[in-house]
């Protein structure tokens, strides 16, 4: 494959934008140089040399329905005729927020709008201390709820720098950030119920409410073991905390209801973000009435010039009217194919005889590569995952026309078809050949 134009635009990148690339990890992707594109559709994307590839990043998961489906273009061009921001309400944004809550289990919610995962899990961890009056949050590691100074914590740290699993230390994962906050966070081990009863112990009516994401999407896809949301739940509630699930991956794209509707749990509160507006920023906080009262009498501060804007207002109500009006059939389908495209993998693996292991739900997986038969917290991937293969394995899959994100997880979207799929899997059974 040739990647000529890619090295140039790169080059000339380097001269303008800080290391060429305007978030971190894409420096990472797993090419030879950050590619440039110049078209995507559907499944597929088109880079500057021509190469055409079946992408599953699908902008690292908005892109629900594939890129640019039609439907979305439509009402994102009509609605944007009236113009683009107004600072005020429309009746858009009712009809999202009405068709949000229609299918979010959540009784009795209210929603706020924003425009980016980052932003709304914010908002969250504000509303969680103004609500109980108490100081700290909790936060487990391998979980990721943004890039700001206060929650960029323990995502995926060193096991050296990590501490030990009774007590982790919080490790931030940039330089520069501010200090202050890492008072105001407690870390935990994730899917180890004592652990979290144990965090809580040693911060007797300090922690204000806890936020993870309901199935691990950021490290290997991991599940909640069997009862590990429920008893979640019954801590929280019992040391009168908050429970928010960081819906931003999960929310829209397992099912209508998210996680909260695929694991049979609800929350106090609930972030999401990337699917609801099928590839345009939108971001959306849901909680139970009686904690949104102090967001919507503005004791709790929110703001934001594009908040609700024209655009991402008109690209979720196409979004959520899709999802309506397709009824579940839109659900199994998505899962369906992406477990179709698990179960492909793991025949190549055992063929190949790799230790090539995916896990997940179907319309978010990841691909590792373990021994290990199930991957449960981020200490156990960061001991048992060997990271640079999966590194190799992306590269070798990219030459034959696939697109992985640098980080394992598979976004399917309702645009990927039989065919994709089984174009991937031959890709995969010759790219475990090269490595
Ligand atoms: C679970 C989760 N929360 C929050 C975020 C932050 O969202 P954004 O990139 O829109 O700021 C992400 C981004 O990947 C995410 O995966």
């Amino acid at each position: 494959m040739n990647f000529d134009n890619s090295h140039r635009l790169f080059e000339r990148a380097t001269r303008v934008v800080a290391g060429g690339v305007s978030s971190q990890i894409r420096v990472n992707e797993p090419a030879p140089v950050p590619l440039f594109f110049t078209r995507a559709e559907g499944s597929r994307m088109w880079d500057a040399d021509g190469n055409e590839y079946i992408d599953y990043i699908q902008g690292m998961g908005p892109n629900l329905f594939g890129h640019a489906p039609e439907f979305i273009n439509r009402q994102v061009e009509e609605d944007m005729r009236k113009g683009y921001v107004y600072a005020a309400q429309f009746e858009r944004e009712l009809e999202v927020a009405e068709l949000a809550l229609e299918m979010i289990p959540m009784p009795d919610a209210r929603v706020r709008f924003a425009t980016s995962g980052t932003e709304i899990d914010q908002l969250v961890i504000r509303l969680m201390r103004g609500y109980t009056g108490r100081p700290k949050y909790l936060k487990f590691e391998g979980h990721y709820h943004g890039w700001m100074d206060s929650v960029n914590y323990s995502v995926h740290p060193p096991l050296d720098q990590a501490g030990s699993p009774e007590s982790p230390e919080a490790v931030g994962e940039s330089q520069g950030m501010d200090t202050g906050p890492a008072d105001g966070v407690v870390i935990c081990e994730w899917n180890d119920v004592e652990a979290l009863e144990r965090a809580f112990a040693a911060h007797p009516g300090e922690i204000a409410g806890v936020i993870m994401e309901p199935i691990l999407a950021n490290t290997n896809c991991i599940m909640p073991l069997p009862g590990y949301a429920e008893e979640v739940k019954r801590i929280c509630a019992e040391n009168g905390a908050l429970l928010c699930f960081d819906e931003v991956i999960t929310g829209f794209r397992v099912a209508a209801g998210g996680a909260q509707e695929y694991l049979g749990v609800i929350p106090d509160l609930a972030t999401y973000a990337k699917s609801l507006a099928g590839g345009f920023p939108v971001a959306m906080l849901a909680g139970r009435s009686e904690i949104m009262e102090i967001l919507g009498n503005g004791t709790v501060y929110h703001g934001g010039s594009f908040n609700s804007n024209v655009m991402s207002m008109a690209a979720s109500y196409a979004s959520l009217r899709h999802i309506a009006d397709a009824g579940p059939a839109f659900y199994t389908e998505l899962n369906g194919r992406g477990l179709h495209l698990m179960d492909g993998l793991r025949e190549v693996a055992a063929e190949t005889e790799s230790k090539l292991h995916v896990q997940g739900v179907g319309s978010v997986f990841s691909i590792s590569f373990t021994t290990k038969p199930e991957i449960v917290s981020w200490r156990d991937h960061a001991r048992n995952c060997d990271d640079a293969m999966y590194s190799q394995f992306a590269k070798a899959m990219l030459e034959q026309g696939v697109r992985l994100s640098s980080n394992g997880r598979i976004h399917m979207s309702s645009a990927h078809t039989d065919e994709d799929v089984q174009q991937t899997v031959e890709a995969a059974r010759r790219a475990l050949a090269t490595i």
